[in-house]
């Protein structure tokens, strides 16, 4: 044997550092030889997530990893219970030909879309290649980013969508000026954003509540990244509107915390919520506090950690609301 043969071969420490991912393919190295000399899965791993770095480090600051893409699959069941188990309110009809999702996450959406509209063609945008390979044939992904000119052509789209992209956005004017270039005249968008801030029907939270602070410190590193730290209702009609959108309708629903309503669909969303609690508060809070706010890891996982003990806290009841906003480019340019 040559001594070469003997050197032990060293394991990247940013192979082990996602433990959760069972293979390489479900850690998110491309396994296929399709995409191997393209860039696209560039990632960093910070506080034992991965995060997706291909667009700069802070352009998401969500993790991308496994147990980040099963939150957002539940968070979609969250949200059709919210809706009534619709997946959009925009009166769109019953034939739409082409809908595009932009910040489509593991694209769970787009394919429930694609499966209730055979004869439409859903495209489904992200900074992340983090959607599932076998969709209908009807539904397909591509990476990019919402803040760029997008490549589609004008006047092409039926139905826009946009949920939960906030914390990605610095430039809502920017990626409302491209959804209205291309919808079709009389197209709809529908956005679909969570307020950071906590709320309690019965006043159950204490100032020095967990949740409390999280949130408020949620805001502050939005806003010091050029964000908008909190989307009220007001925020998104305003920007539909300065856009030129027209009948701007919304619906804002809320999203319990834990178990404790006594509406069993909104039981289960606390449900739901709780079961992702552990990992949801840290996807959102870990890169802010430290990349942003400057926090050790130490206390930026003491922060998140606190938000699970208010949330299992019987005496406490919150929710923060979910604002749905939707409108339509006018027939012709008034
Ligand atoms: C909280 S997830 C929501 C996913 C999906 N919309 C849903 O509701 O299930 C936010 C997603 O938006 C993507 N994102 C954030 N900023 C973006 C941007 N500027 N352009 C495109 N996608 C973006 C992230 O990569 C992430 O997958």
């Amino acid at each position: 044997m040559s001594t070469e043969e003997n050197k032990i071969i060293e394991v990247d420490p940013a192979v082990l550092a996602n433990e959760l991912a069972e293979d390489y393919e479900s850690s998110g190295y491309d396994t296929s030889t399709a995409s191997l000399n393209s860039s696209i899965n560039q990632y960093a791993y910070e506080n034992g997530r991965r995060y997706h770095t291909y667009f700069g480090q802070d352009k998401n600051m969500l993790p991308t990893d496994e147990t980040e893409q099963n939150r957002l699959d539940v968070h979609h069941e969250i949200f059709l219970l919210l809706l009534g188990r619709k997946l959009h309110l925009a009166p769109i009809g019953k034939n739409p030909q082409r809908i595009l999702d932009v910040g489509t996450g593991t694209g769970i959406w787009a394919i429930d879309m694609a499966d209730t509209y055979p004869s439409a063609e859903i495209i489904g945008v992200d900074l992340s290649p983090i959607q599932p390979h076998w969709v209908p044939p009807n539904c397909r992904f591509e990476v990019d980013d919402a803040e760029r000119e997008w490549t589609f052509e004008p006047n092409s789209f039926d139905f826009i969508h946009i949920r939960n992209l906030a914390q990605g956005v610095q430039s809502w004017d920017t990626v409302l000026a491209q959804a209205w270039r291309c919808l079709k005249p009389g197209g709809w968008i529908e956005l679909g954003e969570i307020e950071t801030s906590p709320h309690s029907d019965d006043n159950s939270l204490p100032e020095d509540d967990g949740l409390r602070k999280f949130l408020i410190l949620l805001q502050e590193g939005l806003e010091k990244m050029g964000r908008p730290g909190c989307v009220t209702v007001d925020f998104l009609r305003d920007n539909l509107k300065s856009t030129g959108f027209i009948d701007i309708e919304s619906s804002t629903t809320k999203q319990t915390l834990a178990p404790w309503a006594k509406d069993p669909a909104l039981k289960q969303v606390g449900a739901l919520s709780l079961m992702v609690s552990e990992e949801g508060y840290h996807s959102y809070g870990m890169a802010v506090f430290t990349r942003v706010l400057g926090m050790t890891g130490e206390e930026a996982d003491k922060t998140c950690s606190a938000v699970r003990t208010s949330v299992l806290n019987k005496n406490r009841h919150s929710y923060i609301p979910y604002h749905v906003v939707y409108g339509r480019k006018p027939e012709t340019d008034a």
